[in-house]
């Protein structure tokens, strides 16, 4: 079989100067929309930890689509990582930086229970802002964090250094 750094490879899409001029961006979007190469890639990401978690955790919006398909994948539930202000419950928020200013993540203080382990998954690795605030959501919740994956990591950014200590599957490194 055609391993996945190929196929990924093969269809991702490349789009020069998005968002903004000089960044070259590299768009998922039509791997997730081929059947097998969307099944390559989920068990790519979830294989490895196997018996390791109870639940996947995607970050909105792209993690979603990871997140949903590996915990189907895997027989466990998904968990939502959201935006500011799109949870109606009791939440547990942490701020993190972008590139222009802070944002916010945000999680169901009761969507797992104390004890639980939790795999978290998301389309990139950038800088690792957005993968430290959700660990450490889920560390407020007493729900252990088993590791991290992502299809595409961004090692020039260094993300990992914001991560230390856990274990982290990126399926591509660029
Ligand atoms: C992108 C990407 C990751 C995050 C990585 O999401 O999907 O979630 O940035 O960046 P970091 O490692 O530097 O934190 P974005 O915030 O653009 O939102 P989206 O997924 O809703 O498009
Ligand atoms: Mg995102």
């Amino acid at each position: 079989p055609e391993p996945v750094e190929s196929i990924i490879g093969r269809l991702s899409a490349t789009v020069p100067d998005y968002p903004q001029p000089g960044v070259v961006f590299r768009d998922l979007t039509p791997v997730f929309a081929d059947g097998p190469a969307l099944r390559s890639i989920v068990h790519a990401l979830i294989d490895p930890f196997a018996g390791q978690f109870d639940a996947v955790a995607g970050i909105e919006a792209r993690g979603f689509l990871l997140a949903a398909a590996g915990a189907y994948a895997s027989g466990s539930g998904v968990v939502t990582v959201r935006k500011k202000g799109k949870l109606p419950r009791r939440v547990y928020a942490e701020d993190y930086t972008l590139e222009y200013g802070t944002a916010t993540l945000e999680l169901h203080m009761d969507d797992l229970r104390p004890g639980m382990r939790v795999l978290i998954l998301d389309d990139v690795l950038a800088t690792g802002g957005t993968l430290a605030a959700a660990a450490r959501l889920f560390e407020r919740a007493g729900v252990q964090v088993s590791g991290f994956g992502v299809v595409l990591e961004l090692a020039g950014l260094r993300g990992r250094a914001n991560l230390a200590g856990r274990r982290i599957r990126s399926l591509v490194r660029e």
